[in-house]
């Protein structure tokens, strides 16, 4: 398929995981493809984009990141956040700083990236994707900062959905379960157990029997982003392998 020829994509954290899975299927379908990441990953280099280096917490790298953009691209017509940090803790031994870490990239982080690039969406009347979690709908010890984090999201799309509907632009966010990335096996590196426990235990939370992969994340945005999509605004669509259903 050629959904996507003549769009230009920027993508938060492009450089890893379901970002990076969200890239490639982008660029395997046409689109001219921008990713913002504070780490310029080698899985990057290899691929046929344009890269950003920015920290999404900071208003002043993320407008210079998006000037640059616009500069080389001239327009963005969809915008792809999913740069995320996970945290797990107890509530008693999360640190200011750590809690702030949290819910700087996964919520204010989105704020200031969408921010910067909604007056060039309203010129394409553009679609923003934003990745929440399975863990926006339901708690989980250990995750207090994580799921506050999600569950904002949920809201914030849904409030800017209505927002912007008035400018053709539509606003919806992605929930997946857990998914083999980079983020999640930090989550059990060391030997360290985890707040579900083992992974197998993790795994056993989701009906369907195993992890998601990237490229299961990146095809929903993908169908989010697309023409398919034209009725679907302030939506959350779980792509969680049935952890939500049970
Ligand atoms: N992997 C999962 O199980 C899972 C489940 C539900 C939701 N999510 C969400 O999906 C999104 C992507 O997660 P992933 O698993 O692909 O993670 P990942 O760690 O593999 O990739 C995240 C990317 O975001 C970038 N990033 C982090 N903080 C940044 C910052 N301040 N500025 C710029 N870039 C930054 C990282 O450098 C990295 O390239 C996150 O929002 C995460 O919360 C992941």
């Amino acid at each position: 398929m050629n959904r996507f020829v003549n769009k230009s994509v920027l993508i938060t954290g492009g450089g890893s995981g379901i970002g990076l899975a969200t890239a490639k299927l982008f660029i395997s379908e046409g689109a001219a493809v921008s990713v913002l990441d504070y780490k310029v990953s080698e899985a990057l280099r290899h691929l046929d984009c344009d890269t950003y280096q920015a920290d999404i917490r900071k208003a002043d790298q993320v407008e210079e990141a998006v000037t640059k953009v616009i500069k080389k691209k001239k327009q963005i017509d969809i915008l792809v956040n999913t740069a995320g940090i996970e945290l797990v803790a107890s509530l008693e031994q999360t640190t200011e700083d750590a809690w702030d870490r949290v819910l700087d990239t996964n919520l204010k982080g989105v704020f200031l990236v969408t921010r910067a690039v909604l007056p060039f969406l309203k010129e394409t009347h553009g679609v923003i994707v934003n990745t929440a979690s399975q863990l926006a709908y339901v708690g989980s010890a250990l995750f207090t900062a994580y799921t506050a984090s999600k569950a904002a999201i949920l809201n914030f799309t849904r409030s800017l959905a209505i927002e912007m509907a008035k400018d053709g632009i539509r606003v919806n966010s992605v929930c997946p379960g857990a998914v083999d990335t980079p983020l999640l096996n930090r989550q059990f590196e060391n030997g360290k157990t985890g707040p579900q426990g083992t992974i197998d235990d993790l795994i056993r939370m989701h009906p369907i029997g195993r992890l998601g992969k990237p490229e299961e994340i990146a095809r929903p945005i993908l169908f989010l982003c697309s023409d398919d999509a034209s009725f679907m605004t302030g939506s959350a669509l779980v792509v969680d392998g049935g952890y939500t259903s049970r």
